[in-house]
C-alpha cells in the first residue's frame, strides 16, 4: 500500500502510516536506542527537551502490565509489536530557581514522537501511536513523577501480514486521506 503525495515530499513523511499487524519480532536495543536518539533531536523550547520515553520490549517483565494500561481494543493489535512505548513529557522547566510552566511540553514531545516513527520506518520498523490509554492507569505503573504527562502511546515494530487480523481491523488496516492543503493552511488569519 502506498500513498499519493507530491513527488518533493521526502520519502519516509510519504510512506509512513500505521498498520495494525505487526510480526511479533524483537527489536534489538541497538536499533531502539537509535530510534530513540532520534526522537531527542527534535527541536524544543529552549532545548529543554521535555520528552520521556518509557519502554517495554515484547516478552520482559514489564510487558504485560506496560499492554494493560491501552484500551482493550489497542491491546488486542499492539501486543504483538516488539516495543510498546508511553512518550511522557515535563511540564515544567526546572531550574535553581523555579519550575516555569512549560507551554510546548506537549507540543515537542509529539515533534520527538514524529522523529522517532520516521526513524523507525527508516530501519525497516513500523510505528503506531495511541492515545487510547487509560492514562491514570498509565502514570501510576510507569511511576511517573508529579508535573509530568503521559501524553501518549506506540509501539515498533516489524509490520505483519493482513491475514492475522480480525476481520474488523483488516477492514481498518488502510492507508488514510489527508485533509487538502488549502484547508490546513491559508495565507492570514483564521476566515
Ligand atoms: C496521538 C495519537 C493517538 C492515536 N491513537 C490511536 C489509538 O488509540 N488507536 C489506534 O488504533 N490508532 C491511534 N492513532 C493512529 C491514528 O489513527 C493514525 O495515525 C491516523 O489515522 C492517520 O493514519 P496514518 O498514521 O496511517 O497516516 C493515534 C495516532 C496519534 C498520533
Amino acid at each position: 500500500m502506498t500513498r499519493t503525495a507530491s513527488p518533493s515530499i521526502l520519502s519516509h513523511i510519504v510512506n509512513r502510516w500505521s498498520p495494525y499487524a505487526f510480526d511479533g519480532s524483537a527489536v534489538p536495543q541497538e536499533d531502539l536506542d537509535v530510534i530513540f536518539e532520534a526522537a531527542g533531536l527534535a527541536a524544543s523550547a529552549f532545548n529543554y527537551q521535555p520528552w520521556r520515553f518509557a519502554y517495554t520490549h515484547k516478552g520482559d517483565a514489564n510487558f504485560e502490565a506496560f499492554l494493560s494500561a491501552l484500551v482493550p481494543f489497542n491491546q488486542n493489535w499492539a501486543k504483538d509489536a516488539g516495543v510498546l512505548v508511553y512518550v511522557v513529557s515535563d511540564e515544567f522547566m526546572r531550574s535553581d530557581k523555579g519550575n516555569n510552566p512549560n507551554h510546548s511540553h506537549s507540543f515537542d514531545a509529539g515533534a520527538a514522537w514524529a522523529n522517532a516513527a520516521l526513524q523507525a520506518l527508516s530501519m525497516g520498523y513500523r510505528t503506531h501511536g495511541m492515545s487510547g490509554v487509560d492514562f491514570a492507569k498509565a502514570a501510576e505503573l510507569l511511576n511517573v513523577p508529579e508535573g509530568f504527562r503521559v501524553e501518549m502511546a506506540f509501539v515498533i515494530g516489524k509490520q505483519g501480514d493482513v491475514s492475522q487480523l480480525s476481520e474488523m481491523l483488516q477492514k481498518r488496516e488502510v492507508i488514510s486521506d489527508r485533509k487538502p492543503v488549502s484547508e490546513i493552511a491559508f495565507a492570514g488569519p483564521f476566515a
